[in-house]
Order: structure tokens, then C-alpha cells, then sequence
């Protein structure tokens, strides 16, 4: 199928930094923000032989499919015995510690104003799960969930591909997000009178839903009902080799997984006025083509 705009050839950009809390890339505040994806090819996540066997999914508890370490030091998602899931929460909170050493070093702008949310390893594999439409990540999306408002924060994660059988993590990478707002715009609704309020008493939502956390989930559910936009819309094949780490404002750049197994990922928060450039943020986006606050 045609594309109309292409995805600018440098969606990702490529960098060569081998270690986590040192290296010759710092200061790009600017290309994070503005939608790229920071490719660091070199930069490895080493398991200590006693770890791998982390990488089964019969440490799941069959219930979700991450293992998360929580902010408060617990570990969820997981089943087996004390010894070993604080061997568990011991390497996922090496990992926290190495994507913290590594956006420090990458964003030294956002020093102080990150806050760790989870981090957590993904044994499943993407082929052949099963999932509704809106819960399909196989679909291009920006990352808004149902349950958990962040009223403009901003969601960077930082991404590792641990996969010890050579397995690339596939995704595709979509169109600019004001590229996507402008097409999506005309099919927004405004919430019904009482919702937020409704959803946060019923215990539906952890905090009150804002008109941006409404845009951004129905942005979320447009894009990934319209098979249409999933097949024709501007669109990058790109595969992370195993031992790569990549980072990504999820709730700008417009992904897709495809295939792959085995990953870890940690999640930053970060207030959109604590930004480099505030006005690149999703929130001041929407709120200019709204034309009205939305918070
Ligand atoms: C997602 O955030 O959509 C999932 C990314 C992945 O599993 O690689
Ligand atoms: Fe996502």
C-alpha cells in the first residue's frame, strides 16, 4: 500500500555507548522528545549465569504477563520460593539501576524530576498471544491505559532485548504524533458529563481521568481499530538484535510489537513542564489543537 508521509529515515537514531553509567552520549533531551527512538545497539543487560534461568515463563504466576519489581521493593507477577524470587526482584532491581545510571547520564535535564515507576521482565512471547483488539499490541498505539490516568505525565521507558537465542524483538514505528492528532482529530469526543467522576468512585480508574487522559485513550482505541491505519498509515520495520537497549517517549511515538521474547523494561513519569522543551510534550500539543486546557 502507498504511504502517503513516510517515516523520516532517522525515526531511530543509532548510538554506539557500550556501558550504562558511561559513555560519549548525553544531552539528547531534544531527539527523545522529539519522537525518535534511541537505539543503543552495543549496550548490553548481562545476566549472571545463575539468572537465566529468569528467562522461563514458568516463573509467572500465569496471571500477568510481566514479573514486576513495584516501587515499594515487591515483586509481582511472579511464583516460587523466598530464595528465589529475591534472586528475581535482585535482577530485576539491577536493571532499574541500570536504565536510572543510563537516562541520568542521557537527559542530565531531567535529573531529579524522573520518577521510577515499575520495571519489569517480559518472558512471553509476542507471536501468537492472544488479546481483544484493544489490548492488541501487535497494533500501532501510543501507550494510554484504561485504569490509569497520568494527566500529561509523560512515559519514558527504556527497553532491553535479553533473548538468548539470537531472536530480534520486532516492532513497527508510525507517523509523527501531530501527524496522528491532525488525522484522528476530526473523530474525537468530548466525555460525558460525570464520567471521570463516576470511573474514579467505581474504583475503574486509580485517579480521575482529565480530557487528556480521554483524547489520549480514544487516540489509543481510533488507531488501533482502523485496520485501514494499520496497513496504510507511515510505518518502519525496525528489529532490536538481542543486547540491545532502546529508549522511547511510548506515549508520542506511535509503536507496534511484532514478534520477539524475552524483555525488560523500566518506566520513568516526568511532569511535561519539566521538559527540555515543554511544547513538544503530547499535553500542549493536544492542548493547542483543542484549543483549550486540558488538564
Ligand atoms: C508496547 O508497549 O506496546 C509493547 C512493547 C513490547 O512488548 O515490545
Ligand atoms: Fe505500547
Amino acid at each position: 500500500m502507498a504511504h502517503a508521509t513516510p517515516v523520516p529515515a532517522d525515526a531511530l537514531r543509532c548510538l554506539p555507548d557500550d556501558a550504562w553509567d558511561t559513555g560519549p552520549t548525553t544531552h539528547l533531551e531534544h531527539l527523545v522528545e522529539g519522537g525518535h527512538v534511541l537505539e543503543f545497539p552495543h549496550l548490553r543487560f548481562l545476566l549472571a549465569p545463575d539468572e537465566r534461568r529468569f528467562l522461563d515463563p514458568a516463573w509467572s504466576d500465569g496471571r500477568s504477563k510481566n514479573l514486576s519489581l513495584r516501587g515499594d521493593g515487591s515483586i509481582r507477577g511472579a511464583r516460587g520460593s523466598a530464595t528465589d524470587l529475591e534472586a528475581l526482584r535482585a535482577m530485576i532491581a539491577r536493571y532499574a539501576d541500570s536504565a536510572q545510571a543510563l537516562v541520568d547520564r542521557l537527559f542530565p535535564h531531567y535529573r531529579g524530576k524522573l520518577r521510577a515507576g515499575n520495571a519489569s521482565l517480559r518472558p512471553f512471547q509476542v507471536e501468537g498471544r492472544a488479546a481483544s483488539w484493544r489490548k492488541d499490541d501487535t497494533r500501532l498505539h501510543v501507550d494510554a491505559f484504561p485504569s490509569n490516568p497520568t494527566r500529561g505525565v509523560r512515559l519514558l521507558r527504556v527497553f532491553h532485548n535479553l533473548n538468548p537465542d539470537g531472536r530480534a524483538r520486532t516492532w513497527r514505528v508510525g507517523e509523527p504524533f501531530g501527524d496522528f492528532v491532525e488525522r484522528f482529530a476530526p473523530r474525537l469526543r468530548p466525555a460525558l458529563p460525570g464520567s471521570a467522576w463516576l470511573l474514579h468512585t467505581l474504583h475503574v480508574t486509580k485517579s480521575r481521568r482529565t480530557a487528556y487522559d480521554h483524547i489520549m485513550l480514544q487516540l489509543h482505541d481510533l488507531a488501533k481499530a482502523d485496520l485501514e491505519y494499520q496497513r496504510g498509515a507511515p510505518q518502519a520495520a525496525v528489529d532490536f538484535a538481542p543486547g540491545t537497549t532502546w529508549v522511547v517517549y511510548s506515549d508520542q511515538v506511535l509503536h507496534a510489537v511484532m514478534g520477539g521474547q524475552h524483555m525488560m523494561e523500566q518506566t520513568f513519569y516526568l511532569d511535561p513542564d519539566q521538559q527540555y522543551a515543554p511544547e513538544t510534550s503530547p499535553l500542549h500539543m493536544l492542548e493547542r489543537r483543542m484549543g483549550r486546557p486540558l488538564r
